[in-house]
């Protein structure tokens, strides 16, 4: 990569290719695919994931908020855009001026969608919040019946989707809680399907979409699996048990240069807090990256980078724009080397789920919290 970054994501499409070809085995034929780019794409960069899209099996991208779906718009993709989380009532007319989906999670936000359709003399494409146990987002049958009579005399919005969303299928091997939701949710919108016809109905997202097909319905919402990630190791259990192996390959790497080496003596500190005290005469490399670009602190002393394919250690604290490593045993490492933070280095391997697991949280976080601000280049293997 080019020497003057200290720091950049990598971006490997064939990975991003290999790993929804997967999706595309495994759901049927007639289920669109959507791509969750939500939270810059899990890490991955809105507009980098947004400019591959032409080129690989999707059909529909969807976003959390409005502003995220302005930048898809802005990044050219002109197809179908779904926003997936709440809209302000204020903005809520914005998605005709951008082609946009919503999602309708209670009667008053479809009225305010309603009001703001009928103002600009159009219709605005509503999904339904179905609840089904997830009690997050959601619509209970009451408030299902007073959204759909608001619909049915519509003329600013108009009914385009029905969803909902798994409480419980990731961190296990048991499908029962998810089997109820699904039959809540088939329950609670086989009638309303058929009452407008052409809804699109949606209920999975990777793990529901790998492990349930039964989910699969109209569309499948498939974020971290996209990326190269199995949603927990629960899910990667029960899609060996039913379809046998699938791969999946991550997508990202994140790399950052030694900005120097250094040797200091057995007995010294290091960083702030005097938290580390090295045992031995030590060589430390100082990598320009911290904690403000995505790095947790939370892998002070615990975590490891990758020099010339060899595992190095943080020594202290992270701080907010440098770490320090242990390279004493890769004597060759030398300034402006590259490091790797996340991916491959020779035979070695760091990936989000190493991370997570030393942070007790998920490769989600990991991914998601990647500074934005780093150059992102796509990579082609
Ligand atoms: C509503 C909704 N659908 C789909 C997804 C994608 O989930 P996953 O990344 O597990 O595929 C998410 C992610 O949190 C979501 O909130």
């Amino acid at each position: 990569m080019h020497p003057n970054l200290l720091h950049w994501i990598e971006l490997d499409p064939s990975a991003l290719r290999q790993n929804l070809a997967l999706f595309r085995e495994v759901v049927p034929p007639s289920t669109r695919l959507m791509l969750v780019v939500k939270a810059n794409a899990y890490g991955h960069g809105l507009e980098e994931i947004t400019r591959l899209v032409p080129t690989l099996p999707v059909d529909v991208l969807g976003v959390h908020s409005l502003d995220e779906a302005i930048r898809v718009r802005d990044a050219g993709w002109t197809g179908p855009v779904y926003v997936l989380g709440y809209i302000a009532s204020a903005r809520l007319g914005e998605a005709l001026d951008h082609d946009l989906d919503v999602t309708i999670v209670s009667p008053a936000m479809l009225e305010a969608a309603e009001a703001a359709g009928r103002s600009r003399g159009s219709r605005i494409r509503c999904h339904l919040k179905v609840e089904t146990g997830t009690h997050r987002q959601g619509m209970n049958d009451d408030e299902l019946h007073e959204a759909l009579r608001t619909l049915r005399g519509s003329r600013g919005t108009v009914l385009a989707g029905l969803s909902t969303h798994f409480a419980n299928i990731e961190d296990t091997t048991d499908p029962t809680f998810a089997k109820s939701q699904l039959e809540a949710f088939t329950r609670r919108t086989s009638e309303i399907a058929a009452e407008f016809p052409g809804v699109v109905r949606h209920a999975a997202c990777s793990a529901a979409a790998l492990t349930l097909p039964e989910t699969s319905f109209d569309l499948v919402r498939v974020g971290i699996s996209a990326y190269g990630y199995w949603p927990s190791k629960e899910t990667r259990v029960s899609f060996r048990t039913r379809a046998g192996e699938g791969s999946l390959r991550p997508v990202l790497s994140w790399k950052t240069r030694i900005g120097q080496v250094r040797d200091i003596p057995s007995g010294a500190y290091v960083g702030y807090g005097c938290t580390e005290r090295v045992a031995r005469d030590t060589r430390m490399a100082v990598l320009p990256v911290g904690y403000s670009d995505g790095f947790d602190r939370g892998l002070s002393r615990i975590g490891h980078v990758l020099v010339r394919g060899r595992r190095a250690r943080v020594l202290g604290r992270v701080c907010m724009n440098i770490v320090m490593v242990d390279v004493t045993d890769i004597p060759e490492a030398a300034p402006e080397d590259e490091v790797v933070l996340l991916g491959r280095s020779d035979a070695e391997t760091i990936d989000a789920n190493d991370l997570a697991a030393l942070l007790q949280t998920l490769s989600y976080e990991i991914l998601a919290r990647i500074s934005p601000t780093l150059p992102r280049f796509v990579v082609e293997p």
